[in-house]
């Protein structure tokens, strides 16, 4: 089952741009390129920071933009967004008990659960004992696999800013996770305007690219903090989630796809080992 992932879209008001880069205009490539290549996607998640100060006019701008996709849209909240104004542009983002963005959806092979990281009027994120709560109850009530989505990376990445706004008090969700921990295939998440994968206590994780302005990495400790931007690739992730496992592929859509000419023909024994 393919499921994607777009996330950290910054789309502004009508006409923003942002870093030398009009965000609606990116997205609208993103749409292109998912409609034409990935329309038989069961899901796209937009895992955050849809618009830059959660204003009504900036929804308004990008609303249309993700109606356009040939995909089923769900959409997480990020720092940058409002949870009032997702739930009015974007209805059909359901809430758990307690009011958060939070949701589980069942797919062929498992689960997919969508966390609500969101700390209003911060840029860091947090799981309160509410959310963890809902997570925990969630994890226990099936015996099946499960791909988690959030906005925030939910442990330091060695890009020491970044480190310094991402999911705050994460131990306490990983000690949610522990007993779970055989049955969580991925997590996925945004925020970090990178592409960076790996294993953390026993769990892949995968952090996707912006879709416009990615952070320059910088690794190590900052002796002045900062966070400085660049022009590297944007990506959307295609997640293929099956009963064996998940594959992420990143896709950079703005960058020239067209087939280089063959050197030779292809190795039968390749082709056939
Ligand atoms: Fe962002
Ligand atoms: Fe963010």
């Amino acid at each position: 089952m393919k499921i994607l992932q777009i996330t950290d879209t910054h789309v502004g008001r009508p006409g923003h741009v942002g870093y030398g880069l009009d965000p609606r205009a990116r997205l609208e490539a993103c749409v292109a390129d998912i409609n034409a290549h990935h329309a038989d996607a069961a899901l796209c998640l937009v895992t955050g920071d849809l618009v830059n100060d959660g204003s009504d006019a900036e929804y308004e701008n990008i609303a249309p933009v993700l109606r356009a996709l040939r995909v089923p849209v769900r959409v997480l909240a990020g720092n940058h967004d409002s949870r009032d104004g997702l739930r009015r542009f974007f209805p059909e983002t359901p809430l758990d008990e307690n009011g958060f963005l939070q949701s589980a959806i069942e797919l062929p092979h498992g689960r997919i659960i969508l966390l609500d990281t969101m700390v209003p009027g911060a840029a860091s994120g947090a799981l309160c004992d509410l959310r963890l709560d809902w997570l925990s109850r969630t994890l226990a009530a099936r015996d099946d696999t499960v791909c988690l989505f959030m906005h925030h990376p939910p442990l330091a990445l060695g890009i020491e800013y970044m480190d310094r706004i991402g999911l705050a008090g994460n131990e306490r969700f990983w000690a949610v996770l522990k007993p779970f921990r055989q049955r969580i295939a991925l997590i996925a998440f945004g925020h970090v305007h990178r592409p960076v994968s790996g294993l953390w206590n026993g769990i892949a994780f995968a952090g996707t690219p912006s879709t416009v302005q990615q952070v320059a990495l910088e690794l190590g400790p900052q002796p002045e903090l900062h966070l400085n931007f660049n022009h590297e690739p944007p990506c959307y992730a295609i997640l293929d989630i099956s009963g064996a496992g998940v594959i992420v592929h990143q896709q950079r859509y703005t960058h020239n796809w067209d087939v280089l000419p063959r050197l030779g023909p292809l190795s039968r024994t390749a082709v056939s080992a």
